[in-house]
């Protein structure tokens, strides 16, 4: 199929492309590079630097592309930064991605898969989470993953834009090729391998007092490329719908930063700080919608392989995509 790709120059965005490309679609990425990176497209790929605020450039960009399946990971993503800039999360997230869906309609592309996120629902009252929990976000950036939702809701009643939403757990690893880079990094997993390359002296836990065996928070951590394999699943006609995507494994911050000793050789200097605003205590997923309605199976489950696949990345690239 041919797939237009926004934000395939972002994190989940580059590998998902490289996907696409593997399984033998074809890739037009869009992409502003205020987040992306030039370096992380995949040469495979057709690149056009554009503003899903300029709708005109948008529907032109579509219409040259002609593709079939449009794939939307263009946003941002801080939950911390939407507490301070509501404004933002809602524009670039929200008024300018309804441009996309216009301008996918003028088009006539029949479907659509989109980046939602479990930041759609708060803090759940119960674990695993399914799809059917109420939706109640504690913060900007979940509020405008679920006005979208909303919104492809709509799109698929009145103009028959078929959409498939995922709702992403922790995103994190890395292909062979494309990994993790943030300009402004807060993710953990990228922090904690900031210890063994050298370039922090400890990493930090925002938060031991939480009601979890041992006080730090819990969080389903996915393979980006388990990630990417769902989205050309998602593109099969006919399958449509809102789906988690996690591993159902909780594992907690002290978890992680021991595992990612384990994976270096390495001793990593702890800092504990207080919590973070904006951080549910528990996040585990139940993926058993995707696994039974699109047959998804992820590859590397387990914590060790998806650290193990960021630290290669991190040692070839320590800079990330900066030259
Ligand atoms: N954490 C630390 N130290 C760090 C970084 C993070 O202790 O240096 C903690 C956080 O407080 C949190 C956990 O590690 O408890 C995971 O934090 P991340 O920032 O890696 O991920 P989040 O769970 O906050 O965020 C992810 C996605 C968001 C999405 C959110 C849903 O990145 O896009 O899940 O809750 F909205």
């Amino acid at each position: 199929m041919k797939a237009f790709v926004t934000g395939g120059a972002g994190y989940i965005g580059s590998v998902c492309v490289e996907e696409l490309l593997n399984a033998g679609h074809e890739v037009t990425v869009f992409d502003n590079l205020s987040e992306g990176h030039r370096g992380a497209v995949d040469n495979r790929a057709v690149f056009i630097q554009g503003r899903l605020s300029d709708e005109p450039a948008v529907t032109q960009s579509i219409k040259d592309a002609s593709p079939e399946v449009i794939v939307h990971f263009a946003a941002n993503a801080l939950v911390g930064e939407s507490m301070a800039n509501p404004g933002k999360y809602f524009r670039n997230n929200v008024a300018h991605g309804l441009n996309l869906l216009d301008a996918a309609v003028a088009c006539g592309v029949r479907k659509f898969v989109f980046s939602s996120t479990c930041a759609t629902y708060g803090p759940p009252e119960t674990v695993p989470m399914t799809e059917d929990l109420p939706q109640r976000p504690i913060n900007p950036y979940g509020e405008s993953k679920l006005m979208f939702e909303r919104l492809l809701h709509w799109y698929q009643e009145i103009h028959g834009l078929q959409f498939v939403a995922f709702r992403y757990f922790n995103a994190a690893g890395a292909s062979m090729q494309f990994g993790e880079h943030h300009r402004i990094e807060t993710h953990l997993i990228p922090n904690v391998l900031k210890v063994p390359l050298g370039q922090a002296a400890h990493c930090e836990i925002f938060g031991t007092d939480y009601p979890t065996p041992d006080g730090t928070c819990i969080r389903d951590y996915i393979h980006v490329i388990d990630l990417a394999q769902a989205h050309i699943l998602a593109m099969t006609p006919g399958k449509r719908g809102f789906f988690n995507l996690g591993n159902g494994d909780g594992y907690s911050v002290r978890e992680v930063i021991s595992t990612c000793e384990k994976v270096c050789g390495r001793k990593i200097p702890v800092i504990e700080k207080p919590r973070r605003p904006g951080d549910p205590p528990k996040l585990i997923a139940s993926a058993e919608k995707a696994r039974v309605e699109l047959g998804w199976e992820p590859q590397f489950p387990k914590l060790d392989q998806i650290v193990a696949s960021a630290w290669e990345w991190h040692k070839k690239h320590p800079n990330g995509y900066t030259a």
